[in-house]
């Protein structure tokens, strides 16, 4: 294995070259947690795994997670999301609810394994009839992290570039370099201040043209209104920014709009800028582990080759440092409440999810 530094992303970023699964052994998977914890993004260029061992060893880090499924199985008095699969022809859900379940159903890969998943596919793609099979499947996603605008949003995401991805990019940002190079004052500003979020559709998917898509995108990036700390850290412990400013941030509480507006242009000039920022243009089959807490990702380039990936969201409970992604109270204390109680819910049966095909 050789590893090499990311141009761009701050000094964060790792490139791991010639790993190949058969040399894979407990030490060498967790040693390479540890450079993702360390590094934030890291990308096994070439990568020779099957689809189960991706998901596999993706699982050994932590559970794949899901805001709506944790959301909608206490909504209806379960205490686990198997029970709630088993009951759910019993209950009466909303249209929306099974929209989602209908349109996630699509795009969960069973082809990895029928009975449960907890990859999605994202892919351009499309079945006989001309339905979706993947998440996305139209043109550019703008910056963005998975589910931010939930308090227990997925920590960690991973892409694994599958078939017929060259031409496209998945780009990334971080944020912990801008937010040390701040001076004092406005660092101490930038930890007190609360950013609103909501779910604005086609905002940060703008040539997205199915509906049932945009049920699930909003029930996961954002359901409703949401207010999250500014700054937080990364579970292995880097301080920097949930700044979802093209996706899902609409507001600081407690600023008028034009006073919004002024402070976020003014931290749009500096930190979207090319030495926090590397698109990872694919050249061959490709695997990325990015952070979904203090930085942003994006997708740009060409689909129309039928580009295949496959995506888990996911936590990092088995290698992460802290325990809680919030560092004041009461978020702090609240999160480690909250994401037990998470666990307890999704994280079990290998925290793959069920198929819901019985609403
Ligand atoms: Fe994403």
């Amino acid at each position: 294995m050789k590893t090499s530094k990311i141009p761009g992303l701050g000094r964060f970023g790792l490139f791991i070259d010639d790993l190949h699964y058969k040399d894979i052994t407990p030490e060498l998977w967790n040693e390479i947690a540890t450079l993702y914890l360390d590094n934030l993004v890291v990308i096994i260029r070439d990568c020779d795994f099957t689809l189960a061992q991706f998901e596999e060893l993706t699982l050994r880090w932590g559970d794949g997670t899901s805001t709506f499924l944790v959301n909608i199985t206490k909504k209806y008095g379960f205490t686990d999301v198997f029970q709630f699969a088993d009951n759910m022809a019993k209950l009466d859900l909303t249209d929306e609810e099974k929209q989602w379940f209908r349109a996630v159903d699509k795009v969960k890969a069973t082809d990895i394994d029928p009975e449960k998943a907890a990859a999605v596919r994202v892919t351009s793609r499309r079945d006989e009839n001309g339905d979706f099979t993947g998440m996305f499947p139209d043109g550019e996603l703008l910056w963005h992290a998975n589910e931010s605008g939930n308090f227990l949003f997925a920590p960690s995401v991973v892409f694994y570039g599958y078939e017929d991805i060259v031409g496209s990019s998945t780009g990334f940002l971080t944020t912990t370099d801008w937010y040390e190079e701040q001076t004092e004052s406005f660092r101490s500003e930038l930890d007190d201040m609360i950013l609103v979020h909501s779910f604005t559709k086609n905002r940060f998917t703008p040539e997205l043209s199915e509906d049932e898509q945009q049920v699930i995108i909003k029930n996961n990036m954002c359901p409703e209104r949401c207010e999250l700390p500014m700054v937080m850290q990364s579970p292995g412990g880097i301080k920097g920014l949930h700044y979802t400013i093209t996706s899902t941030v609409s507001g600081i509480k407690g600023a008028t709009d034009s006073e919004f507006k002024k402070i976020t242009d003014s931290i749009n000039e500096t930190l979207f800028v090319d030495k926090y920022i590397y698109d990872h243009w694919y050249t061959s089959r490709d695997l990325c582990f990015f952070d979904n807490t203090i930085s942003l990702h994006r997708r740009q380039g060409d689909l129309s080759k039928g580009r295949l990936g496959y995506r888990i969201q996911h936590n990092l409970r088995y290698i992460q440092r802290v325990d809680s992604l919030y560092l004041k109270e009461p978020w702090k204390s609240q999160y480690i409440k909250e994401v037990n109680e998470m666990n307890n819910i999704l994280g079990f049966n290998d925290a793959r999810f069920p198929a819901f095909n019985s609403y």
